[in-house]
C-alpha cells in the first residue's frame, strides 16, 4: 500500500497516534527518505577527530558516512563509499590515517575525501575518466555544520539552516558546553552500543516521559532503597550512585512540578531531577574552578540551569549536567541501535569526570540497573502493538492545557506534551513536498 500525505496525515491526531507508524515498513523507510533524509542530523562531535587523520564511520539512516579530520584541521563529513565500484572504504569505526585506501582495487582517498590515487592510471587514458571529478572521489554530504563541537549533517540540498533548526534548544548545548572551565568537551573513550527490540520513535518517546520513572524503574529503586538502609547510617546523605537510582522513586507530585519546554522543530527538555549537591567536596573544588574561569556571578548563572534530558530530534538525546548524549539509529522498523557517549568537562578536576562515570555506568550502561528497565518497556511496547485490538495509541495526557511563549511551548511536567510535539515534526517531514 502506498499511502499519499492525505493517508500519512490520518495516521496523526492532536492526542494520538496510529500504530501503523511503530509497525509498518514501508512508514519506516518513508521515514529513513522524509526525515533522515532531510533533517539535520547529528554525526559526532570535533573532539572524536582530534589530529589531522583521524576519523569516525557512522551511519545516516541508511547511508554510510565518515566524518573525518583534514590535513588543514577542517572536519569533513563523507559517503563510504569508493568511487570506483562502489565498496564501503572505511572499515574500522574509528582511527587515524594518512589517506584512505579502499580494499577492493586499492584506490586512494585524502581525509577531505578527494581522489588521491588510482593504480595503474594510465589504463584510464583516454577514456571519459578524470581523476580530479569529485563523483570519483569519496562525496561530501551536501550540508554539514557544527555547533560548539557538536557536528551535524543533512543529506537534503536545501533546508532551514542549522541554527534555524535548532532555534533555542541550542540553550542545552551551551548549558552543556559552559559547564567546562575551558568552555570545550571532548568524548573520552568509546561509547557502550546497545541494540533495542522496538522502533525508534518509543525510545524518543521515553526522554521526557515523567510518568514512567516510578513504576518502570520500581525495581531499581527498591535495590538503592535497600543499599542505603543496610549501609547509610540514618539521615546520612545517598552518595551519588545511589541518587541516580532512588530519584526515580520520586512521588508524583515531584515530576508535575517539574519543567517541560516543547520546541517546534520536535526538539524538548525536561527539568533536572539530579541536583548536584553543594557541600561534596569535589563539586566545590569543580566550582572553585569554574569561579576561577569565569567569575563567581556567571559561574552561579551557568550552575543554576538543571535541566534532564533534552531530545534533538530525531536522533540524539543529551544529558548536559552529566555531560551524557544518546545517538540512535534506526536500523528497521522494530531494531534501533543506540551509542551512548560520556563528556569530559575540559579544564574540570579530574575527580568530577568520575560523576559522569558513574552516571554513565549507573543509568545509561547495559550492565547498569536503570536503562534495561526501559528497554523491557520498549520492547513490550513493540509487541504489545501487533495486537489487533484499538489502532490508536494515546496521547492525551494534559492535552491542550500547554502555554505558548516565543519559541517554546511549556507544560506541567507529566504532560505527554514532548510525544505530541514530536509527532507534528514527524508530521511536517513526512508530509512535505520533496
Ligand atoms: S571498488 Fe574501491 S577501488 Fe575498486
Ligand atoms: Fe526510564
Amino acid at each position: 500500500m502506498t499511502r499519499d500525505a492525505a493517508a500519512i496525515r490520518a495516521l496523526i491526531e492532536r492526542d494520538r497516534v496510529h500504530r501503523d507508524i511503530y509497525i509498518d515498513p514501508e512508514i519506516f523507510d518513508l521515514e529513513i527518505e522524509r526525515i533522515f533524509g532531510r533533517a539535520w542530523i547529528w554525526v559526532g562531535h570535533e573532539s572524536q577527530v582530534k589530529n589531522p587523520g583521524d576519523y569516525i564511520a557512522t551511519a545516516i539512516g541508511r547511508q554510510p558516512v565518515v566524518m573525518s579530520r583534514h590535513t588543514d584541521g577542517r572536519v569533513h563529513v563523507l559517503y563510504n563509499r569508493c568511487g570506483h565500484r562502489g565498496a564501503k572504504v572505511v572499515g574500522d569505526r574509528e582511527g587515524n590515517v594518512k589517506f584512505f585506501q579502499c580494499c577492493y582495487h586499492g584506490w586512494t582517498y585524502r581525509t577531505d575525501g578527494t581522489l588521491k590515487g588510482v593504480p595503474m592510471q594510465r589504463g584510464y587514458e583516454g577514456t571519459g575518466f578524470d581523476i580530479k571529478d569529485p563523483r570519483y572521489g569519496m562525496m561530501k554530504l551536501p550540508r554539514v555544520e557544527s555547533y560548539r563541537g557538536f557536528v551535524f549533517a543533512s543529506l537534503a540540498e536545501t533546508g532551514p539552516s542549522l541554527a534555524d533548526y535548532l532555534g533555542d534548544a541550542r540553550s542545552s548545548i551551551d548549558d552543556m558546553v559552559d559547564r567546562s572551565p575551558e568552555g570545550a568537551l571532548e568524548v573520552v573513550g568509546g561509547c557502550f552500543r546497545i541494540v533495542f527490540r522496538a522502533n525508534w520513535k518509543v525510545f524518543l518517546e521515553n526522554l521526557n516521559d515523567t510518568m514512567h520513572p516510578m513504576v518502570v524503574h520500581e525495581s531499581s529503586v527498591d535495590a538503592g532503597k535497600m543499599w542505603a538502609g543496610e549501609h547509610l547510617p540514618q539521615g546520612a546523605p545517598d552518595p551519588l550512585p545511589v541518587r541516580f537510582t532512588r530519584n526515580n522513586g520520586f512521588p508524583y507530585d515531584f515530576w508535575e512540578k517539574l519543567t517541560l519546554k516543547a520546541h517546534a522543530n520536535g526538539h524538548s527538555f525536561m527539568g533536572g531531577i539530579f541536583p548536584p549537591r553543594r557541600t561534596d567536596p569535589v563539586y566545590m573544588e569543580y566550582m572553585a574552578a569554574m569561579e576561577q574561569a569565569y567569575g563567581k556571578e556567571r559561574a552561579e548563572q551557568i550552575l543554576a540551569v538543571d535541566r534532564h534530558n533534552t531530545i534533538f530530534y530525531p536522533n540524539i538525546s543529551i544529558q548536559s549536567g552529566y555531560q551524557q548524549l544518546r545517538h540512535i539509529r534506526p536500523l528497521a522498523v522494530d531494531r534501533t541501535q543506540m551509542d551512548v557517549y560520556a563528556f569530559r568537562l575540559k579544564g574540570a578536576p579530574d575527580e568530577f569526570y568520575k560523576h559522569t562515570l558513574i552516571y554513565s555506568n549507573m543509568v545509561n550502561a547495559p550492565s547498569s540497573i536503570v536503562m534495561p528497565d526501559d528497554h523491557e518497556a520498549y520492547n513490550r511496547v513493540q509487541e504489545g502493538l501487533a495486537a489487533q485490538a484499538s489502532p490508536w495509541v494515546s496521547l492525551h495526557r494534559d492535552a491542550g492545557r500547554e502555554r505558548r511563549d516565543h519559541e517554546w511551548t511549556s507544560a506541567n511536567g507529566t504532560s505527554e506534551l514532548p510525544m505530541r510535539n514530536q509527532y507534528q515534526a514527524w508530521l511536517g517531514y513526512m508530509t512535505a513536498e520533496a
